[in-house]
């Protein structure tokens, strides 16, 4: 099936009350747009976004990650409304499917439910026990008749409870001739593009309305709406790994990045909270961890360490209160309470409690290199740059600034020196 998709985006977004346009916020790590956008793209290879508010700042965000989408600016100033924001769009497809960008819950399956059938217009509508908010939708005999909106409904159509979900699938000669007639004589002044549903009717075309799930297709409008779309799409998210063989201690209390992805055997203790495109491959991750954008394999992390991005863990054992940052780490143990930043530790290394890279010396970060089988005593500090070659031990509580040969002891520790009776002297006999 070829059909082209729009993506209206242009609208404000006030009720989010925040200055990043709604369209950009995110839900599971990814913009409620770019949720849209995938979606459209499973279905579709022309796709234009409609734009206006905060444009250009949108349009650099999506050109980051896809190609190949068409932009179109609305003329909101002259034209108004969703119907405003068709105006001026060439789609290439004989059909076209028209959604919003607010909508980061759709998935590929439904479009397509929306997408296909030979009706002119398929239409997608929900009932609800409480529509207040939503445009109404007439039906007589299965074919939609007209969607009012709530500010131009008189008593009656109020009290439907069949609602326009705010996406249509429509012959795209039909739009093309409905959008320039549309007009803004209603309650808003604004350009509805739902008039086309009774300019459709009135010219003898079908309009089928396709039952859709709320969940699925609520647009997110407030930070509230925002939070119980990530909810839904978490619990969404996390199913699908458990049935991919991911094993969840209370699932509830672990969240996942939609960008996320699973290998082999993983188990996710929990409070775990596993973000950006981080990969995990055979590993188990304890109780509160955190894992941004990292990749791991055959590891156990944690309870309460934290990975952050651009670090790699193969074969280790990272314990709790760790942190490590921009590392590679192969076969390597760091138990309790360290930092490890701009590193690379090499097979059989053993990092100590409290050992620390010191890899920023207030103006550059610097690199620190450790070879095989180091042995790096509890509370030393490796100041970077710093090469430490294989089987070398360094004595607990040294501070490292230099190179040492392989095999070597390092430490530097001033003697340890006791004064005899000071503690007497000092506080007197107890
Ligand atoms: C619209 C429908 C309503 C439906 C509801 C479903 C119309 C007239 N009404 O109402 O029947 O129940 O969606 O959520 O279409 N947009 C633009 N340019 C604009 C205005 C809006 O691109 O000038 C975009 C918005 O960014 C948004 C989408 O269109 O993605 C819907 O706009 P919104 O203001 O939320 O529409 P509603 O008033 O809720
Ligand atoms: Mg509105």
């Amino acid at each position: 099936m070829s059909i082209s998709v729009v993506i209206l985006a242009a609208g404000q977004g006030t009720r989010m009350k925040s200055s990043t346009p709604k369209v950009l916020h995110e839900i599971s790590g990814k913009s409620m747009l770019f949720h849209a956008l995938d979606a459209a793209q499973a279905i579709s290879s022309d796709i234009t976004v409609v734009l206006y508010h905060q444009a250009s700042r949108i349009e650099k965000e999506i050109l980051k990650h896809y190609q190949d989408i068409h932009f179109h600016r609305q003329d909101a100033l002259h034209f108004p409304g969703t119907g405003g924001a068709m105006k001026g769009v060439q789609t290439q497809n004989t059909r076209t499917l028209i959604l919003n960008g607010d909508m980061p819950l759709l998935t590929k399956d439904s479009l397509l439910a929306l997408a296909s059938g030979e009706a002119d217009i398929n239409m997608s509508v929900i009932k609800l026990d409480n529509p207040i908010g939503y445009g109404r939708v007439m039906i007589q005999d299965g074919k939609v008749q007209e969607i009012v909106e709530q500010k131009d409904c008189n008593d009656a159509q109020l009290s439907t409870q069949t609602v326009n979900a705010g996406i249509y699938a429509v012959q795209t000669a039909l739009l093309q001739r409905y959008i320039p007639a549309l007009d803004n004589h209603n309650a808003q002044s604004e350009y509805y593009l739902t008039d086309i549903i009774k300019m459709a009717v009135d010219e003898g075309k079908t309009v089928t309305p396709i039952y859709v799930a709320e969940e699925e297709f609520k647009g997110v409008n407030s930070k509230l709406d925002l939070a119980y779309a990530e909810e839904i799409l978490q619990r969404r998210i996390k199913i699908a790994w458990m049935k991919a063989g991911v094993s969840m201690r209370l699932p509830e209390t672990i969240y996942i990045d939609s960008r996320a992805t699973f290998e082999g055997e993983c188990i996710l203790e929990n409070g775990v909270s596993i973000q950006g495109a981080s990969r995990i491959i055979t590993s188990h991750i304890k109780t509160h961890s955190v894992i941004e954008s990292a990749h791991i394999e055959n590891s156990d992390v944690g309870p309460m360490a934290r990975i952050r991005p651009q670090s790699l863990l193969k074969d280790s054992h990272i314990g709790n209160f760790v942190e490590i940052k921009k590392s590679t780490l192969h076969g390597v143990k760091a138990g309790h309470l360290a930092y490890i930043g701009d590193a690379s530790i090499d097979e059989g290394s053993n990092i100590g409690a409290g050992v620390i890279t010191c890899n920023y010396d207030g103006k550059n970060k610097h690199k620190t290199s450790i070879g095989k089988n180091v042995f790096v005593g509890s509370d030393s500090q490796l100041v970077a740059p710093l090469t430490i070659p294989d089987d070398v031990m360094i004595a607990a509580g040294t501070t490292v600034t230099k190179t040492a040969e392989k095999g070597s002891l390092v430490l530097s520790r001033s003697p340890q020196k006791s004064i005899k009776n000071f503690f007497y002297r000092f506080f007197g006999k107890q």
